[in-house]
Formats: structure tokens, C-alpha cells, sequence
């Protein structure tokens, strides 16, 4: 992994990293918080050779050998012999093994000092007990050395500094015990991060859409919050949808160069993947583009392009399919006769049966010979079998693959279903993208202030409503 792709991790989990980091420090506050302060109490003794040396080699052979006893010395105040003199000396309630856990032994390199700490919960005890051992082992050392009765022990022990009260606790260590909290935290957020990133199997580039769909990516539309309140861009606007839309109609234009593909349907693997807002917005900018278009609303289960466009869905396919309309009678047109709309209608109880019936290549046939460019709303491929069924009228597919949402794997079998039915996928987009940080060349060009939004509104006729 690089640094980009680090940061990019970051920038894209940063809620789920911020989380962990949260957890493990809250738990270290937590453990921290219950964890008994622990204090620390040392006496240091020291080991001489015992009587006046005569001369410098004397004196250098007692300073030898005191250095030998040392390290074993270190060994000894752990041992039963002494933890026993020591309990009994304090009476304390322990058993030496308790005691022996208590206390740690080091020696002071090079030197004849000796080092006992002492670790208990109480400041007071841990005190006592250390020069409880001072003590003890002030006495024993000449007891263990002495080779007889009268004669004295080479070497000797002195408490050369005595064991003090702590007034501080050497554990919890709260900010030290914060940090590893954080740095773990860190490292376990990035590691969930980095694992729910190889797992993630949707879509989120033109590359891998393209890859999947077999098709080219015609265009990305990116995440816009205002889609839901107001679905359909205005022909005049700049803002970036608009600007998105009509370059997915001009990559239209160029794969459809013959105007072969007349009869193109809007779908996607699943529900909410943003089909109709696609076909409606397409419609605009191939109208806009001075093409005599239709949008025909195919979704018999959830029709919403009507509603989108701000057009009542009364009458429409299914009236004509039934013969409750004429074609004409059941066409509206949006704003000024930009283009027709044929919403779905009524729904019906067999939406399959409709889409299947001879009734509907009838339409169409009328359709084509009245448009340029027939564009169909359809539902989702995978759900239910209506865009399958629709599929084998049209000339061709354009597939809607909603970025972070869609999964590789539906999108596959949504574009193996279209083959089956014999339509071409002739292109796809790529819709909600999040937005990316552009360069002030791209703002420039742009209108996507407030006051752009605004005017926009303001620009906005009323929708038309006239049932020919
Ligand atoms: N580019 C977009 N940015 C934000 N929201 C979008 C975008 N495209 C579609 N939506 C929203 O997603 C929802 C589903 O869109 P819709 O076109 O009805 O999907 P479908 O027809 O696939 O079920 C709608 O609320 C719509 O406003
Ligand atoms: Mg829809």
C-alpha cells in the first residue's frame, strides 16, 4: 500500500477508524480507572569485607569478594530462609510465596550494592517490609558466613540507604496506558478499515464498471442531496448533474452513431440504484439536443418517472395496453413540448403479462415511427423478470450501477439475464459517486453555489400538464 491509498483508507473510513479509536481508549481509561495503585519501596544495602584490611591487596581481596557474594546475596533474599525471618520479624499474614511476589532483587553493576523493592498496594507496608528484609538480612549474612563460633564473618551487610514512604504510585500509568489505548486503536482501526476495503465487493470506479458491465461507462453522475427533492435538472442549469447527463447523451450519441438502437431501456440490478432519475434527466439533454424523444414509463411496479417529472401517472401504458387510451391520448409533454411522456399508468395485476403481450411491440412499433430516440424506464433486473421480459422489445440497455452500493456480483447476473434476453448492454453509469475536491478550473465552470440553485428555481416553469 502506498501513502495514497493510505490516506485515501483514511479519508474513507475515517467514522469506523475514529471508532475503535474511541473503544480502546475508553477501555484503557476504564482498566486504567480500576486497576489498584500499586507503590514502590526500595532499601539498598551494601556488602564489605568485615575488619580493617592491612594493605592495599587485603583490600582489593575483600572488594573482590564482596562483589562475588553480591550476585548470589541478590539470589538469596527471595529465598524461604530469609522471607521466613522476615514475616516473622513483621508478623505478617502472608506466606513467603505472597511475600516472594511482592519483592524484587537487583544488584548495582560493578559494585557491592544491593537492591531489594518491595511492590504492595499500601505505601505504609511496602515501607516496612523493605527494611523488614534490610534488617533481616543484616543479621543473617554473618550467621550463613561464619566458618566457627569465634571467628568473624569476611564479609558483612549494612543498610546503606534506608527504605522511604512512596508518595507516588509506580502502576496504573494513566497517559502512558491513553496512549498504547490510542495507538492500538490506531492500528486496529486501520486493520478493519483495510479488511472491510478487500471485502467490499461494489462498485466504485468507471475501471471496474466497465470491466463487469462489458460495456463502456458512458458517464459518473455524482451524489447530489438535492436528487430526492428536485429529480430532474433544469434544461438551462450548469450545475454538475446537468453538465453529467449531458455528456452521458453525447457518449450515447457516439456509440448509436447509425441510430440503430432506437428503443433504449434505463435498468439496474436492483431497486433505488437511480434508473428513473437517469431516463428523466437523459430525456432532457436528448431533447436538448434537439431530438424528438419519448420517455415511456416501463416500470409497472414502481412507476416514478411521471412523478419525477411533475406529471400526473393516471393514464398511461397500461391504459394503452388494455385499450382504456389511445397512444395520443395517454402522451403528455414536459415543459414546452421539450419531449413526450408516456407514464405507466394504472398499475396492473400482471405486469409481466403486459410486458410480454404483442400489444406492446404494437406501441413501440407506433413509437419508433413518431421518435427519434424512445427511452424506456424499466425495474430492476434481478427482483422480478418485467426488465428481462421488456428487455426482448428493446435494442439495447443502458445499466445504472449505484457507486458503494451495487455489487459486483448482481451487476454480472443483471448483465447475463440482458444477454440472455438478446439485448445488448450498450453503455452504463456510474450514479452517486461522492464528491470529490475539483480544482478552481472545475468551480469556475460550475454553478453549484446556493444562488445557482436559487436562480435555477426561479427558471422553473410550472410542470405542464396537457393530456392530448
Ligand atoms: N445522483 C444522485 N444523487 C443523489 N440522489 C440520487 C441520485 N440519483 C438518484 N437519487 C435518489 O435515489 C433514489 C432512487 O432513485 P430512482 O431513480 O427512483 O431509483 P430507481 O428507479 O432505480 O428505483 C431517489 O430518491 C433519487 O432522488
Ligand atoms: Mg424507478
Amino acid at each position: 500500500m502506498d501513502l495514497r491509498s493510505d490516506l485515501r483508507l483514511f479519508r474513507e473510513f475515517w467514522q469506523l477508524i475514529l471508532a475503535v479509536i474511541i473503544i480502546t481508549t475508553g477501555a484503557s481509561a476504564f482498566l486504567t480507572w480500576r486497576e489498584t495503585p500499586q507503590y514502590d519501596s526500595e532499601v539498598t544495602m551494601f556488602v564489605s569485607a568485615s575488619g580493617a584490611p592491612d594493605d592495599a591487596a587485603a583490600a582489593y581481596q575483600g572488594s573482590l569478594l564482596s562483589q562475588q557474594r553480591v550476585a548470589s546475596y541478590s539470589e538469596l533474599v527471595r529465598r524461604q530462609h530469609v522471607l521466613d525471618g522476615v514475616i516473622e520479624r513483621l508478623e505478617l499474614n502472608l506466606t513467603p510465596e505472597q511475600l516472594a511476589s511482592k519483592v524484587t532483587t537487583s544488584v548495582v553493576a560493578d559494585t557491592s550494592l544491593l537492591t531489594a523493592t518491595v511492590r504492595d498496594a499500601s505505601p505504609e507496608l511496602a515501607q516496612r517490609i523493605a527494611n523488614g528484609i534490610g534488617a533481616e538480612f543484616v543479621e543473617l549474612v554473618p550467621e550463613l558466613e561464619s566458618v566457627g563460633e569465634e571467628e568473624q564473618a569476611p564479609v558483612k551487610v549494612t543498610v546503606v540507604s534506608p527504605a522511604a514512604l512512596p508518595s507516588s504510585p509506580v502502576s496504573p500509568r494513566p497517559t502512558r496506558n491513553l496512549v498504547l489505548g490510542g495507538v492500538l486503536g490506531v492500528l486496529l482501526g486501520t486493520g478493519l478499515a483495510a479488511a472491510r476495503r478487500t471485502l467490499d465487493t461494489t462498485i466504485k470506479t468507471e475501471e471496474r464498471l466497465e470491466e463487469i458491465s462489458g460495456a463502456p461507462v458512458l458517464g459518473t453522475v455524482m451524489f447530489d442531496a438535492r436528487a430526492s427533492a428536485r429529480p430532474v435538472v433544469d434544461p438551462a442549469s450548469y450545475s454538475a448533474r446537468a453538465e453529467a447527463y449531458r455528456k452521458i447523451c453525447a457518449n450515447l450519441h457516439f456509440i448509436n452513431v447509425d441510430r440503430s438502437r432506437q428503443v433504449i431501456m434505463v435498468t439496474s440490478p436492483l431497486p433505488l440504484e437511480g434508473k428513473s432519475t437517469t431516463a428523466c434527466n437523459l430525456a432532457v439533454s436528448l431533447a436538448e439536443a434537439e431530438k424528438r424523444v419519448i420517455l415511456v414509463g416501463a416500470d409497472l411496479r414502481r412507476p416514478s418517472a411521471a412523478g419525477y417529472l411533475g406529471l400526473p401517472g393516471g393514464v398511461g401504458l397500461t391504459s394503452v395496453l388494455l385499450g382504456d387510451a389511445s397512444l395520443s391520448q395517454a402522451t403528455q409533454y414536459w415543459r414546452d413540448q421539450l419531449f413526450a411522456v408516456l407514464p405507466s399508468g394504472p398499475i396492473p395485476p400482471n405486469p409481466n403479462a403486459m410486458l410480454a403481450s404483442q400489444r406492446l411491440s404494437v406501441v413501440l412499433q407506433e413509437l419508433r415511427h413518431e421518435y427519434d430516440i424512445v427511452i424506456m424506464d424499466s425495474s430492476p433486473v434481478i427482483p422480478v423478470a418485467d426488465a428481462a421480459t421488456l428487455a426482448e422489445s428493446c435494442d439495447g440497455a443502458l445499466v445504472v450501477v449505484r457507486h458503494g452500493k451495487t455489487r459486483r456480483e448482481n451487476l454480472r447476473s443483471a448483465v447475463q439475464t440482458l444477454q440472455h434476453a438478446g439485448t445488448p448492454v450498450l453503455g452504463a453509469v456510474l450514479n452517486m459517486a461522492p464528491r470529490q475536491r475539483r480544482s478552481p478550473y472545475y468551480e469556475a465552470y460550475h454553478a453549484e453555489t446556493e444562488d445557482d440553485v436559487r436562480a435555477d428555481h426561479e427558471r422553473t416553469p410550472p410542470p405542464i400538464t396537457a393530456t392530448h
